[in-house]
């Protein structure tokens, strides 16, 4: 007979994800400061080891809290020593190839599934220390504050995000198409480096919207309870559901969703 899981309460689980993204975003500063090592997993697709010190910090820190748990983490992939309902899904440093250049956009995420559901998240952004937080039915903050999508009600009127995949070189879905549309109907189109980023400032409403392919699970996991607690929609490219283990992710304020899905869904010229 497997033994029944007693809930934990969801203020305890999200303590323990900002203290562990707050240890590990300060072991980051550490490591761009003091000097850190690089090693290619392609062409374009780096690791530090920066990113894994982070990651052995955050999984270190929340198993010492919840020894049963299961992990899914970037670095170290499936971590399964109990069966567990909780499954926490960590990308340590998020930013990896702004972080190795020196430009200081990068996080820490943490997102949380319980019986395969996503329902909380904390991205820390150690260069600001600003801190995004989500519990799901209870809204979305921003270091405490209350945070919402934006009103922006067109496409032409705003400021959208995206990203690229490392294998851009080898397949015709780089997204390049995609991006080539947007621009010529967007205000503004920007490409941060870090998709927790581009999800929590949709959530802040200080972009309006963001599509990407192929990003990880570790990459979604805590941006996207984020942007729901904020008000905002995420979806895939055919307006179902966002599954954080899907290939597209279209993240809005909800105004601008379906201008967004017309225009991934259109014939390039
Ligand atoms: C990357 C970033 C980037 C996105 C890539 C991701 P990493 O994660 O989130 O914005 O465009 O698809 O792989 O490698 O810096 O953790
Ligand atoms: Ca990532
Ligand atoms: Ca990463």
């Amino acid at each position: 007979m497997p033994i029944p899981h007693e809930p934990i309460s969801r203020d305890t689980l999200l303590e323990a994800a900002v203290a562990a993204s707050q240890e590990a975003g300060a072991l980051l500063v550490k490591y761009a400061g003091a000097g850190f090592h690089i090693e290619y997993k392609n062409p374009i697709n780096l690791v530090t080891d920066a990113d894994r010190a982070a990651e052995q910090c955050v999984i270190e820190r929340i198993r010492a809290h919840f020894p049963t748990h299961r992990f899914l983490a970037e670095e170290q992939g499936r971590i399964e020593k109990a069966q567990s309902p909780y499954l926490w899904i960590i990308d340590p440093l998020d930013g990896t190839t702004n972080f190795a250049h020196g430009y200081p956009t990068y996080y820490v995420s943490i997102g949380l599934e319980y019986e395969g559901h996503c329902v909380l998240g904390a991205v820390f952004d150690p260069t600001r220390n600003d801190l995004f937080t989500a519990i799901e039915h209870r809204g979305a903050q921003l270091n405490g504050r209350p945070i919402h999508v934006s009103n922006t009600m067109t496409l032409g009127g705003s400021l959208l995000v995206t990203g690229f995949a490392y294998d851009i070189r080898e397949t015709p879905r780089n997204n390049l198409d995609h991006f080539s549309h947007f621009a010529l109907r967007a205000q503004g189109l920007r490409r941060t480096g870090s998709a927790a980023l581009d999800l929590c400032y949709v959530a802040a409403g200080r972009f309006d919207g963001f599509w990407e392919v192929r990003l990880n699970p570790w990459d979604m996991a805590a941006g996207s309870v984020i942007v729901r607690e904020a008000g905002g929609r995420l979806t895939d490219f055919s307006g179902k559901d966002l599954s954080i283990y899907g290939q597209e992710l279209v993240a809005s304020n909800g105004q601008i969703h379906d201008a967004m899905l017309a225009v991934l869904n259109q014939e390039s010229p």
